[in-house]
């Protein structure tokens, strides 16, 4: 049996990688097909080193454009790679353009899809992932699911009910598996107290004055507690083009974009999480770190209703003051949603190859 995985931006990497090794254990043949939606080394190849994951066998090299560019190209460059390999499975994960391009390549061909992180709504469509999530579960053929109100979703959609498997967590997986050793990796220069904050969708920083509205309330959040900010390359672009630099912003520490391994340390050791990514949402969850989300939706509302996570919304006066609470020692402390327990690609394995899994 050959899979085929397809990956291509950061938020896949952790994704694939638990996977792709309990389907060695389970024997199966496999091949990884990188996009290359994400090229830079810090957003790309420094995730497969740490994660212990052979290089992938293509790269299509598609790197930026407009959505409908960046897509075309993976459907174009990616059509003749699955026709020339002949995969049995063609596995997709998460909800990035790569993603999308992917499924629908298979679809047309009437190559079984597998989509890790199957069900997940924000219900949110002026969301670029959201479109992809829809999308590629229409399509898809087995919908691993994290959590049950990914089930609900999918069941709503006219799903059936025999191609949908709630398995957990697999972005977990690699969290229990990395932590010991992240834990290591922190810096022993940190701040005693800080907030980690990670700032990329569309909807936070293509809007200049919202993002410098941003940077000036946890400018002044700083006073309380040091800010680490490794910065996206879409939002660097976005810095540079309001003209803001770390100069004046002398409580924010600026950073570039930080390996898998660096970034989870800092997160468990964190006074608080503010970020707008998605899978963040989730490792603070699990870590029992306070988060903060400056989103008005989450497609990820387990994290909410068990976890440390908090919807603040687009409003400044409301992360200011949350902040201060969690800050203050006023968090909720959560709980670890169901099946996220490290065997989520187990448990993916388990069902693609018809073999008990081992936990
Ligand atoms: C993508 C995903 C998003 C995910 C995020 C994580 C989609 C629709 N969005 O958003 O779901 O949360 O990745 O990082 O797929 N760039 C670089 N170097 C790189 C990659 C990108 O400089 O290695 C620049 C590009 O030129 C572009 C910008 O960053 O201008 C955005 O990259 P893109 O992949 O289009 O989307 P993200 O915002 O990263």
């Amino acid at each position: 049996m050959l899979i085929l995985h397809v990956v291509g931006a950061r938020p896949n990497f952790m994704k694939v990688a638990p996977v792709a090794r309990a389907l060695q254990s389970a024997g199966a043949r496999q091949c990884v097909v990188h996009t290359g939606q994400h090229y830079d080394a810090n957003m790309s190849d420094v995730f497969f080193r740490e994660l212990g994951m052979p290089a992938p066998d293509v790269n299509l090299q598609v790197g930026s454009g407009s959505h409908a560019q960046q897509t075309a190209e993976i459907i174009a460059r990616f059509e003749p790679v699955v026709l020339e390999r002949k995969p049995d499975l063609v596995l997709v994960y998460g909800d990035v353009n790569s993603t999308v391009a992917a499924a629908l390549v298979c679809s047309k061909l009437l190559m079984p899809i597998g989509h890790v992180e199957a069900g997940l709504r924000s219900f949110d469509r002026t969301m670029p992932e959201e479109i992809n999530r829809l999308m590629t579960d229409q399509v898809s053929d087995l919908l691993f699911t994290p959590s049950s109100d990914g089930d609900e979703n999918l069941l709503r959609e006219g799903v059936a009910r025999e191609k949908i498997h709630l398995v957990g967590n697999v972005m977990i997986d690699t969290l229990i598996r990395m932590l010991p050793l992240a834990k290591e990796r922190v810096p022993q220069d940190l701040p005693l107290r800080f907030a980690l904050v990670t700032l990329h969708r569309p909807s936070n920083v293509d809007d200049l004055d919202w993002l410098s509205g941003m940077l000036r309330t946890l400018e002044g959040i700083a006073t309380d507690a040091e800010v680490l900010f490794p910065v996206h390359p879409r939002t660097r672009q976005r810095l540079a083009q309001a003209g803001v630099n770390g100069a004046g912003l002398p409580h924010i520490r600026l950073m570039e974009p930080l390996p898998y391994l660096e970034f989870l340390g800092l997160q468990s050791r964190a006074a608080v999480v503010i970020t707008d990514s998605g899978g963040i949402q989730e490792e603070t969850t699990y870590l029992g770190t306070p988060c903060l989300t400056v989103r008005e939706n989450t497609e990820r509302p387990v994290t909410v209703e068990v976890g440390t996570n908090r919807l603040v919304g687009r409003n400044m006066e409301r992360l200011r003051t949350e902040t201060l609470k969690v800050l203050a020692g006023q968090s909720r402390k959560g709980g670890i949603p169901p099946l996220w327990d490290g065997h989520a690609s187990d448990r993916i394995a388990a069902i693609i190859t018809g073999k008990r899994a081992s936990a």
